[in-house]
């Protein structure tokens, strides 16, 4: 394995006060504020790469992070190689990229870094993000018929991995693949000497048969194949097939295979030690194939970061932070997001997700999947808005700024006459009244109602968006959740950023 770093450690900031990124003249975003989280959005060309995120990303650099760069656009592995390069990083900088030059077997890292216990879950929650990330890249979702083939394809695989890893003590997609091609199509089957004798399935399962007082589980297992499997539809059987053949396909041969089926020179956990991992495999260029890899290497990051709380032991808060940084974040969204955000302050990783609205969030996750997208926009506590044309990313905006309470003046004029003369009086305010009953008077009534503080009309036109006609200065809307900023006295704050800083 290659160390990272030729043994000299990059310096780098922990302490939670660290100073981040300075907002205005009096106000700063620190590195505890960073760890919970950020979501930057803004219309297309309002400025996120080019202002907010930019600057945001110089800070992590400087302050000695780690971390993992998800790539949407070809331009991403420049930028940050560009940025490394001026804040002294560019030692730190390793890249995925197609020449497969940088490969983790992800099958072998599984078992040996996630085995305990949980290595068939962890298996097939691996298989879940590539399914996850091709639905995402090919807009679909898993609803419906779909849905059901897909559950019931996850079911058979975690039939399949248990018997392999206990039989072989490795295991191989083509292997998986083989297996369940061989598996009994019905109960006569089972009793054909033909069969037992060719079929790999058979082979194993007779293997795996005089194993069971070492791994009693295992008859579980065995019991899908010798009776649900063989008594299951020829229709439904083959579809279930084919759709765990069109999730483990791309590994058997091609480029994913070659980087995440062949050996391991790349483990996440070198983002620990300072790399900055750049996942050069741009959707925008290999689209369903470069968002499986890119989905495949964020799961087994956001496992190894949730593991090193355990290996660090009590010095643990002393330890370098790290950034999961995702530019145009919709490509690589996963319902296991909110989760790991969830706990992101504990495992040290500052989230950085960067798109245009909301509803880009909605439609990554699927239709009918709102709540689950609201649900992980929730886990970033820093907002940051650029300019938008988007209604319900600035009414969110706005909303989520708060209302406060104003005063209304209103002011009545009276003219007239009164049958029986005498005063009228108007409270505070003059009046007027002559013997023959003409009153004439005005009153001035206060009221208060409730106003947004920063209308949604605000992020459509109030906010900079960069090029020389700016003088190249970007406008953003900033909140941090409980926090009231000095400049303000408020929850929000604008901040302005140089795009050729
Ligand atoms: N270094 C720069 N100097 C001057 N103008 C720039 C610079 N970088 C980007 N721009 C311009 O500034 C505007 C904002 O660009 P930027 O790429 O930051 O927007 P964005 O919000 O990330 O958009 P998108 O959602 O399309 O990615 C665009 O008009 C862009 O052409
Ligand atoms: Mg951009």
């Amino acid at each position: 394995m290659t160390r990272f770093g030729k043994n000299s450690p990059i310096p780098y900031h922990y302490e939670p006060k660290t100073p981040m990124l300075k907002v205005g003249k009096r106000d700063v975003l620190t590195l505890d504020d960073c760890l919970r989280g950020t979501v930057i959005l803004g219309g297309t060309g309002s400025g996120k790469t080019s202002g907010s995120a930019r600057t945001l990303a110089k800070a992590y650099l400087k302050a000695g992070c780690g971390g993992l760069v998800m790539c949407a656009h070809d331009a991403e592995r420049a930028q940050w190689e560009e940025l490394a390069k001026e804040t002294g990083r560019e030692g730190s900088i390793i890249v995925m990229d197609a020449t497969a030059a940088r490969r983790i077997n992800f099958l072998d890292y599984t078992m040996a870094t996630l085995g305990a216990g949980g290595f068939n879950t962890n298996l097939l929650d691996i298989i879940k993000r590539i399914s996850e990330a091709g639905d995402i890249a090919e807009g679909r979702s898993s609803s419906g018929e779909n849905k059901f083939f897909y559950d019931s394809a996850f079911e058979m695989l975690g039939n399949v991995f248990p018997i392999l890893h206990a039989v072989y003590e490795s295991i191989r997609l083509r292997e998986v693949m083989s297996f369940i091609d061989t598996a009994p199509k019905s109960p006569q089957q089972l009793n054909d000497p033909e069969w037992t004798e060719h079929s790999f399935c058979a082979k194993t399962l007779a293997l795996a048969s005089q194993l069971l007082d070492t791994y009693p589980d295992l008859e579980i297992y065995c019991d899908y194949w010798t009776e649900r499997f063989p008594d299951m539809g020829d229709r439904m059987r083959s579809s279930v097939i084919a759709t765990i053949s069109s999730m483990l396909y791309p590994f058997m041969t091609g480029k994913l295979h070659e980087l995440f089926c062949t050996d391991t020179n790349l483990v996440p956990q070198l983002a620990g030690e300072g790399a900055i991992i750049i996942l050069d495999l741009p959707v925008h260029l290999y689209g369903k194939a470069g968002a499986t890899a890119q989905a495949i290497f964020k799961y087994l990051f956001q496992r190894a970061m949730e593991q090193r709380e355990r290996d660090a032991g009590k010095d643990f808060k002393k330890s370098r932070c790290v950034v999961l940084w995702a530019d145009e974040c919709q490509y690589f969204l996963s319902d296991q997001d909110t989760k790991f955000f969830s706990n992101a302050r504990r495992y040290r990783t500052c989230g950085v997700y960067i798109t245009q609205d909301v509803k880009s969030f909605y439609a990554a996750l699927g239709s009918g999947n709102e709540h689950a997208a609201d649900a992980l926009l929730g886990k970033f506590q820093n907002r940051i808005w650029h300019a938008n044309a988007d209604h319900t990313t600035n009414e969110d905006a706005s909303r989520l700024i708060g209302e406060r309470l104003l005063d209304q003046m209103s002011k009545q004029t009276s003219d007239g006459f009164s049958a029986s003369g005498g005063n009228t009086q108007a409270e505070g305010n003059n009046t007027q009244s002559g013997q023959d009953g003409h009153n004439v008077g005005s009153s001035t009534t206060v009221s208060q109602y409730l106003a947004r503080i920063v209308p949604p009309n605000f992020f459509t036109n109030k906010l900079r968006t960069g090029t020389a006609s700016n003088k190249y200065k970007v406008d953003a809307v900033m909140l941090k959740s409980g926090h009231t900023w000095r400049h303000t006295r408020e929850n929000y704050v604008i901040a302005a950023f140089d795009q050729r800083v």
